[in-house]
């Protein structure tokens, strides 16, 4: 970190990332607990890369309309009635009132409630009534009319990401490293069987942090650590903004899911790991043989964060009524096993309330991935402004 930043950590509590692993300590706490520091990160990390924004099965009929927030902005989503679903600033071009506050069905327009200015579903402004006096209504349908301002999305699989500042390099290129890894499987069958929320009184970075190292699962999910132990996992590894994780399981996991179909793979041998990865800076997810589950962490405040989790099995014979019980099962334990994760991560916020922090230690086997994300996190926050996240930086 540069001298004369508005933080008071100094350049010593960041020059600790980069030592050599056992000298090593994460970001300072200010990370963590202040709001100008998030309100950098939401331009640098979410609005700069691509974000996750939501899911196709959220709007899967034409007319469906979703509004979401994306690195603090209002977005909303829209399903065209061409079938094609498109990303806008949910922002009236008039005064700037928000334009759609819940999820809505079968709509044709998206109609401001101040002023009645009305947009179609593929953002180009309509009509707007009594706009030149009296009581002519303005077809507002030339060129000149100000529709709806459309931010940059693409989509892969059920979800769609969005990059506010148009400067991203193209998705695929920004999932690279994750297309490489999975190339064995076919998950174009996966089919959505569950949402589960939490609102946890913690930043959104412990999220990702405590996701991606395993070396906590011995101590925090006894359960699942009588799935696979420690001496079946690895640690994580990682390139650029993507980070990921294995580790070896039973053919049928029977503690996540009570045989449920597997996904078509090429090798059998990926029928017996778990696979899961951090995409920087908000999707998360993980693969194994019968179920895939995303992982989204959405900043709320410093110490506020959403998470959802959005679990699918593989295929229609998945969701067959003989699986009920199974999918059910999948989705108890991804509840139990999350809520264990939750309470440890409120408790790590709290202690970045302490005076007595020093950025930690990291343990050289499992931690270079929570320092990679530090690592990450860092050279945004101190990047020239027009640098493009996970692109090399000029000089
Ligand atoms: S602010 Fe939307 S119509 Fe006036
Ligand atoms: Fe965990």
């Amino acid at each position: 970190m540069q001298n004369g930043t508005p933080w008071p950590a100094g350049d010593a509590d960041f020059a600790r990332i980069n030592l050599p692993i056992d000298q090593a300590g994460g970001l300072p706490s200010i990370a963590y607990t202040d709001p100008a520091w998030l309100a950098l990160e939401q331009d640098r990390l979410f609005a700069a890369s691509w974000s996750f924004a939501g899911c196709v099965h959220d709007l899967a009929q034409p007319g469906d309309v979703l509004p979401v927030v994306v690195a603090g902005s209002p977005v909303v989503l829209i399903h065209g009635e061409d079938g094609v679903i498109r990303a806008f600033h949910n922002v009236c071009r008039h005064r700037g009132t928000v334009l759609v506050d819940r999820p809505e069905r079968g709509r044709h327009l998206i109609t401001c409630p101040y002023h009645a200015w009305a947009y179609g579903l593929d953002g180009r402004l309509r009509s707007r009534p009594h706009f030149f006096g009296g009581e002519k209504h303005d077809r507002a349908d030339g060129a000149d009319a100000p529709g709806l301002v459309p931010v940059r999305s693409e989509i892969w699989l059920d979800w769609i990401f969005v990059n506010l500042s148009g400067k991203a390099p193209e998705l695929a290129e920004h999932l690279g490293p994750v297309h490489a890894r999975i190339a064995g499987y076919n998950l174009s069958g996966m089919r959505h069987c569950g949402t589960l929320a939490f609102d946890i009184k913690t930043n959104w970075k412990f999220g990702f942090e405590n996701y991606i190292e395993p070396y906590h699962v011995f101590a925090t999910h006894k359960r699942l650590n009588d799935v696979a132990n420690m001496a079946d996992r690895r640690a994580p590894e990682f390139e650029r903004h993507v980070l990921w994780c294995s580790y070896r399981i039973k053919p049928t996991n029977q503690d996540l899911s009570v045989g449920l179909p597997y996904f078509p793979m090429k090798d059998p041998a990926i029928g017996r790991r778990g696979l899961w990865f951090v995409v920087m800076p908000n999707f998360a997810f993980e693969i194994f043989p019968d179920h895939v589950v995303t992982f989204i962490c959405t900043p709320l405040a410093p110490d506020r964060t959403h998470e959802r989790l959005d679990i699918y099995v593989a295929g229609d014979a998945a969701m067959d009524e003989r699986h009920a019980d199974g999918r059910q099962a999948l989705l108890d334990a991804w509840r139990e096993i999350n809520g264990e994760d939750v309470g440890i991560i409120e408790r790590m916020q709290q202690g970045r309330l302490s005076r007595g922090f020093d950025g930690g230690r990291f343990s050289p086997y499992w931690d270079e991935a929570v320092r990679h994300i530090a690592r990450l996190v860092t050279e945004a926050m101190t990047a020239p402004t027009a640098w493009v996240p996970w692109t090399p930086r000029p000089g």
